[in-house]
């Protein structure tokens, strides 16, 4: 018989206390998830509460390296990703052979990895970083000579803001964000010319030169709800205009481009979140013993730092 959105909900969170389990959401998920998280928000915050979760069992509704870095941080824990199909393309773009020989060209540069990487890629890196917390962490770091992987938007974003270091960036980024273009800014300016434009540092630069704000997906939450102007442009993943128009009734959020939709993101849905806590879904998160403590340096770096 169907269910209704309020009675899978219920079912939930009466599983997920009587399993001893915490659920974690990235601001991408969609509304219904969020709802029923015991935290929801940025790939920095969801680290941060990883470290500290007291439950049993994690489930991770975001996409792989974040449920990753949820093993990494907690390995006595058993760690579910919600969907096991909710990769980051991102975080498959380079493998340990690659780094490993441009390390060999770079021998003296830090090697600082975007978050959105695999456990087994982070055991390379010396340091983490996520883009609420990446100027911050890169300028408390003394080597002036730093090799940004993967993701050259986040980098060269990053770089425009701490000119006296020296960067090195590899041609990798996220395919959703960086598909949008000037065209996209200027056709949604043309029909809202009153809207602050707010983008991710993950699109591309032409992009964010344009941008009135630039944060992670909490960063830019954040700001549209703290300003007093009523009209934002939003230039990251669709849901989080959605989540900003329930919280702000009174103020208006339009998505940049319809090409912002994570299809990882949104794989995922309320049901597979009860599958997950039923037990018959998601999928656990294993990770050799070796990984865990080589990935888990370039982690517990960013958090020391951030
Ligand atoms: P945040 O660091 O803003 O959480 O971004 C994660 C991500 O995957 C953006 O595409
Ligand atoms: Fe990866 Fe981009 Fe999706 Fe974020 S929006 S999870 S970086 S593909």
């Amino acid at each position: 018989m169907a269910m209704t959105i309020n009675e899978i909900q219920a079912e939930i969170l009466r599983l997920k206390k009587e399993k001893d389990i915490c659920i974690l959401a990235h601001s991408y998920q969609a509304r219904e998830i969020v709802e029923i998280a015991d935290f929801a928000g940025d790939s920095y915050q969801l680290s941060v509460e990883a470290s500290k979760v007291g439950n049993k069992n994690v489930i991770m509704c975001g996409v792989r390296f974040m449920a990753e870095t949820v093993k990494i941080l907690s390995p006595d824990k058993t760690v579910f990703l919600s969907h096991p199909e909710a990769g980051c393309p991102m975080a498959e773009q380079m493998d340990r052979a690659l780094i490993s020989s441009v390390k060999e060209q770079y021998p003296s540069y830090t090697v600082v990895a975007y978050i959105n990487t695999t456990a087994e890629l982070k055991t390379i890196c010396d340091v983490c970083v996520t883009s609420s917390s990446a100027v911050k962490i890169v300028s408390n770091i003394p080597n002036k000579d730093i090799l940004f992987l993967p993701d050259c938007n986040l980098g060269d974003y990053v770089a425009k803001q701490l000119p006296d270091k020296n960067f090195k960036l590899l041609q990798g980024g996220c395919p959703i964000h960086a598909a949008v273009n000037v065209r996209d800014v200027e056709k949604a300016k043309a029909r809202h010319p009153d809207a602050l434009l707010l983008v991710h540092p993950e699109c591309v630069p032409d992009v964010v030169a344009l941008a009135d704000y630039v944060g992670s997906t909490s960063g830019i939450m954040q700001y549209a709800e703290n300003s007093d102007h009523k009209e934002f442009i939003i230039g990251t993943e669709l849901s989080i205009s959605e989540h900003l128009q329930y919280r702000c009734p009174d103020k208006n959020f339009y998505g940049l481009s319809h090409k912002l939709m994570c299809p990882n993101m949104k794989i995922n849905t309320l049901v597979d979140v009860l599958n997950c806590v039923k037990g018959t879904g998601g999928e656990e998160i294993t990770l050799d013993p070796e990984t865990i403590a080589q990935a888990r340096i370039c982690i517990d770096k960013m958090i020391e730092l951030g």
